[in-house]
This record gives C-alpha cells, structure tokens and sequence, in this order.
C-alpha cells in the first residue's frame, strides 16, 4: 500500500490522522522532533491499533527529528525509495501553533513553520513526490459576525501564527503554478478540532500551557484550576458567549483520508477547503453539554473579552461536502463524553 509521510504526526491531530490512515490500508511514516508531543504518543498509537483491536492493515513506522534538517530529510526519502517503499504523499502537520507565544517570539514562528516547510518542499520536488495535504486554519480568514465563512472569505489572519499559515499557502501555490500539471495540493482549513478517540487513550496533551477551551476545561475537570473563565457575555450572540465551530478529532482525521483520495483521482490541483461542521456552538452551550452529559459541575466565571477574539468563526462546509466523501458524523454529546473519557482515564495509562 502507499507510504503517507505524516510530519508531526506524533501531535494532536497527527496521531488520530495514524488510525484513520492505517485503517484504510496506508503505511504510515511518522516524523518527528517531539517539540510539542512525546514518544508515548507512538506507543499510544501501537497499544490502539494492537490492544483494543481497532482493525488495520497498514504499518506504522517513526523517524525522530526536525524538518529543518534537510539532510536528514533528504536521506529519509533516499531510504524509502532503496528498499522500494518511497513516499508517495505528505500530510504536512508539523508547525508550532500557541497564538500567545507566536505574538511574542514571532521569528521562533517564522523560522519553525517556513522554514520547515521549505525543506520539506524542497526535498518533495527532488524526489518527485508532489501530493500534499496541508494543515491551514480558519485563522486564515478575517472573522465575519454575520456569516458563516467560505473559502472566499477575505484573509487577514491577526497573530504572526495566523500569518505563517496563510504564507505556507501562498508558498504551496507559487510552486503549483510553477508547474501546474505536477502539483497536487490541499489547505485544510480546521476550525476547532475537540474531542479525543473514544477508547480514551490517544487526545490532545500539550507540553505548553494551555489556552484553548477544551485544555482548560480539562485542568478545572482534574481540579488544576478552580473554574474556567469565560472571555465576555457581551457579545452579539445568542447568549452573549464566543461561537465556535467544534469540529470531534476523530471527524477531522478522516477528512485526512478523503483529502488524499481526491487527490489521487485528480491530474493535478490546488484547493483550500474548510474542515469544520458549519455548526456554532457558545461557550455556554459547550459548558452545559459537557457538564449534564459527563454528571459534573464546571465553575465558571465571565471575565474580560479576549485580545483577539472574534464573536462568531463556523466554517461553510459545502465545498468540502461536495468535494470529499467525507462528512463530519460525530455530536457535540460524543465531543463531549470522548474529551471527559479521557482526561479521566489517561492518568492511568
Ligand atoms: P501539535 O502541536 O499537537 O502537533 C504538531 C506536531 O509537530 C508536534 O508533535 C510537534 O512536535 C511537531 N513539530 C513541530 N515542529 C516540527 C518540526 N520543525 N519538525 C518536526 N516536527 C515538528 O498540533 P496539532 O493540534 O496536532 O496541529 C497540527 C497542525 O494543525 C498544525 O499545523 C496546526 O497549526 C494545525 N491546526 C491546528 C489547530 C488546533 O486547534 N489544534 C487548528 C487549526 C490548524
Ligand atoms: N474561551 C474561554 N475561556 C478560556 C478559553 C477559551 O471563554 O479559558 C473561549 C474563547 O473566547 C473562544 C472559545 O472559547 O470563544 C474557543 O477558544 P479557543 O482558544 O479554544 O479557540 P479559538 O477559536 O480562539 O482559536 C482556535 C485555535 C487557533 C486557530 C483558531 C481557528 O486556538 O489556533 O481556532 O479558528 F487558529
């Protein structure tokens, strides 16, 4: 079967993207330099497929190191084409992404993401290998209240992490157009991706301190923090609480799946599409699902609005429902139970 080189594949979404690869019949080589994840991911990932017997039939394999290194790269590539597995297709996870420390060390941003993604561009044109799926973010987009956002929407990402994501997509379509019909390209454009694998062993687990909602709903679920803070009752919402699109792991992941399968049906293609519901959710509404459906109360408290933050960001999903054999199927009540499941049992694991 063909060998999916999945960079950072050892992060949040890079692990669950191993499961639903492997499940339909990829090779899966992880590479790595743990800047934001661990090798128990890995073993996570075997102990998965091996121990709750999630059926498979793809091989998993993991090269620790940085995508910076070009050398290195480049000699992962030779390898795979002298034992006759060579890389047929990247999924380009691998990117630092804290918001926060991108504001304040913006050149850390712009080495880490650009750069790694010129090394891995430029060692992809050498050995001929030109299917990509690229990690990219709604944050891509200038938020619009009053609207769902399509892929038209205008972009003006407002952190320097929102910034090397939009570049990262300009620099993929400069190399299609450098050769249109040799390229095939795909931005993801995530919304929020929640949730965790519903055995409760492989989730989202930062070294950084965390920001996001569902990070910090866990550590007030562990009793690491009293009550979560809510940023704003004021705005135009329906309860007054931030809109967001949360979109389960597991249902991103298999987006990963259908994005390389269109892709091989294609002559060649660049597209972005976004990954999300195209439902909104509140602040509110998360808290009071996730506390009825898990029997537990969550403290919270409203606070000033956030640096930043917009009322409303849910994805118009048409295109990538008319495009991919893919649709989101997963409930907020499974997002919920799935993230509760494991920030309870990975203590034990
Ligand atoms: P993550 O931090 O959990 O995973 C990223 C992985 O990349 C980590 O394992 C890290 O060690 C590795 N990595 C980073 N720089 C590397 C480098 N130079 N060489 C090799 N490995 C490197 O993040 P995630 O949540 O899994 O996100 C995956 C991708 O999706 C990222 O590109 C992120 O920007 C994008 N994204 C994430 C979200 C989100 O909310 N999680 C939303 C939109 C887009
Ligand atoms: N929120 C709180 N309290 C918290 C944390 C978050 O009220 O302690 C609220 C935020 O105000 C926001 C919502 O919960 O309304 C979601 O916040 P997140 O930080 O989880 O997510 P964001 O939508 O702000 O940003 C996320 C990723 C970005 C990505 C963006 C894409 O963190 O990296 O989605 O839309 F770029």
């Amino acid at each position: 079967m063909a060998l999916i080189l999945n960079t950072g594949g050892l992060g949040y979404i890079g692990s669950h993207t191993c499961i639903s690869l492997m499940k339909n019949g990829f090779d899966v080589l992880v590479i790595d330099s743990l800047v934001n994840s661990s090798r128990n991911n890995f073993e996570r990932i075997k102990y998965l497929l091996n121990e709750i017997k999630v059926p498979y039939s793809g091989k998993l394999f993991f090269e620790e190191g940085d995508l910076r290194d070009t050398t290195w790269l480049d000699n992962i590539f030779k390898k795979q084409i002298s034992i006759n597995n060579p890389i047929d297709s990247v999924i380009h996870f691998a990117s630092l992404k804290s918001v926060e420390e991108s504001v304040s060390n913006p050149l850390k941003y712009w080495d880490a993401n650009i750069n790694s993604t010129l090394s891995l561009l430029s060692i992809m044109d050498k050995f001929n290998c030109n299917k990509i799926v690229f990690s990219s973010s709604a944050t891509v987009y200038k938020a619009r209240d009053d609207k769902k956002l399509d892929e038209n929407t205008f972009q003006e990402p407002i952190n320097p992490y929102g910034n090397t994501k939009m570049t990262i997509e300009k620099i993929l379509k400069d190399l299609y157009l450098s050769d249109a019909s040799k390229w095939k390209m795909i931005n993801l454009r995530y919304f929020n991706p929640v949730g965790a694998h519903d055995s409760g062993i492989l989730g989202e687990e930062p070294k950084s301190n965390p920001t996001n909602l569902f990070p910090i709903l866990e550590k007030v679920v562990l009793g690491e923090l009293e009550e979560l803070s809510i940023f704003g009752n004021d705005w135009p919402t329906k309860d007054g609480t931030c809109v967001r699109d949360y979109i389960h792991i597991v249902d991103l992941s298999d987006a990963h799946f259908a994005a390389l399968k269109f892709l091989e049906n294609k002559p060649s293609q660049y597209i972005s599409l976004n990954i999300g519901t195209g439902n909104g959710l509140s602040v509110l509404e998360i808290i009071e699902n996730y506390s009825k459906l898990n029997n537990i109360s969550i403290p919270y408290k409203f606070v000033e609005r956030r640096k930043g933050d917009a009322a409303s960001v849910v994805a118009d999903n048409s295109l990538a429902l008319k495009l991919l054999e893919w649709r989101p199927v997963k409930t907020i009540e499974d997002i919920c139970l799935d993230s509760f499941r494991y920030t309870t049992k990975k203590l034990l694991i």
